[in-house]
């Protein structure tokens, strides 16, 4: 007999999985006819509380759920193999679910990982605000939050200090003597994204490098995107020497398109990236980069998680663990001629 679950339960009652859990837990206000409604289906469906089974079997499972916006995205894939390596070196499988930027697949994402019962949830969110994780401690399912911050009262938050990242890759950038230098951003709503360009804005002002708009084109992260937004801005500065641009995986998208303007690189054009994924040393010219800590970030996840499930959770102050960058300095990057 297949177990009933609140996703069973919210599909009877034609409301969503959250509604059924604030009826269950009590957690939030939910209007009389829709309780009603929660409350006939609960009974239609005799459920009983995952909760229930989870302290039958001794209250874990055992299994960590992992969320990321986009297992194609380098940076992603390592990530989420350091973690689920880390994971499973401490006894806990990973389920892994790629929600594609995509809030809906998102939001199923989180209803699935509850439903599957996992002891504890590491979240990189795919940038919307508009998110409920409130839905995880109300399942008493502990989540530590990676990589995009988000101002939760009831999670840990590991991150890189992205401004910084911003800054010293500028900076490295005018320490070798360029005067114009461009950058391909990320998705503008994205906390890395907009932090990073407040480090490179910061450095062009330290070093009394001009800036106007045009300078800055809107990338998304991918190798297309970084293309795309190098061909529009070489189009609008042809006389650019440098460009910072906010992940590795763009980078080399620029650098296609800075060869089909007729560039020598680096010897035209210095580019520095952002990530540090294994890939960027192996192109030609190898990339100059900010790199993240991958294994660092993955491991105190891993363990801030890891105590949540294993300790008094519910009481632990929040921590927030924010890593420095580092510049990793390969061949892209060359002195203006
Ligand atoms: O490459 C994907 C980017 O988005 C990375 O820089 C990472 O910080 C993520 O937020």
């Amino acid at each position: 007999m297949k177990r009933v679950t609140i996703k069973d339960v919210a599909k009877e009652a034609g409301v969503s999985y959250a509604t059924v859990s604030h009826v269950i837990n009590e957690t939030r206000h939910v209007e009389p006819e829709t309780e009603e409604r929660v409350k006939k289906a609960l009974k239609k469906l005799d459920y009983s509380p995952n909760i229930m089974a989870r302290s039958l079997r001794g209250g874990q499972s055992k299994t960590i759920g992992l969320i990321v916006p986009d297992t194609s995205n380098l940076f992603f894939a390592e990530i989420a193999r350091k973690i689920e390596d880390i994971g499973f070196q401490q006894g806990y499988s990973v389920i892994i679910g790629n929600s594609d930027n995509d809030l809906n697949k998102q939001k199923n994402y989180i209803d699935t990982l509850i439903a599957k019962n996992v002891d504890g949830v590491i979240f990189i969110s795919t940038g919307s605000q508009e998110l409920d994780l409130e839905i995880f401690p109300q399942n008493k399912i502990p989540i530590v939050v990676a990589d995009r911050d988000m101002s939760l009262e009831i999670a840990d938050v590991v991150l890189l200090n992205n401004k910084e990242g911003g800054y010293i890759a500028t900076r490295h950038l005018a320490e070798l003597g360029h005067k114009k230098i461009g950058c391909i951003t990320g998705p503008n709503s994205l906390s890395p994204s907009m932090e990073r360009v407040e480090g490179y804005k910061k450095a062009l002002i330290d070093f009394d490098i001009i800036f106007h708009s045009n300078l800055i084109e809107v990338g998304d992260f991918q190798f297309k995107g970084g293309e795309q937004a190098t061909d529009k801005l070489l189009k609008n500065n042809p006389d650019i020497t440098a460009i910072f641009v906010l992940n590795d995986m763009m980078a080399i998208g620029a650098m296609r398109a800075a060869r089909r303007h007729g560039l020598v690189l680096p010897d035209d054009l210095s580019i520095v990236g952002f990530d540090n994924i294994e890939l960027s040393e192996f192109i030609t010219p190898s990339l100059t980069t900010i790199a993240q800590p991958f294994g660092e970030i993955a491991s105190i996840a891993v363990r801030l998680l890891i105590e949540r499930i294993q300790g008094n959770w519910e009481n632990r102050k929040n921590q927030r663990k924010i890593f420095p960058p580092k510049l990793i300095i390969r061949e892209s990057t060359i002195k203006r001629v």
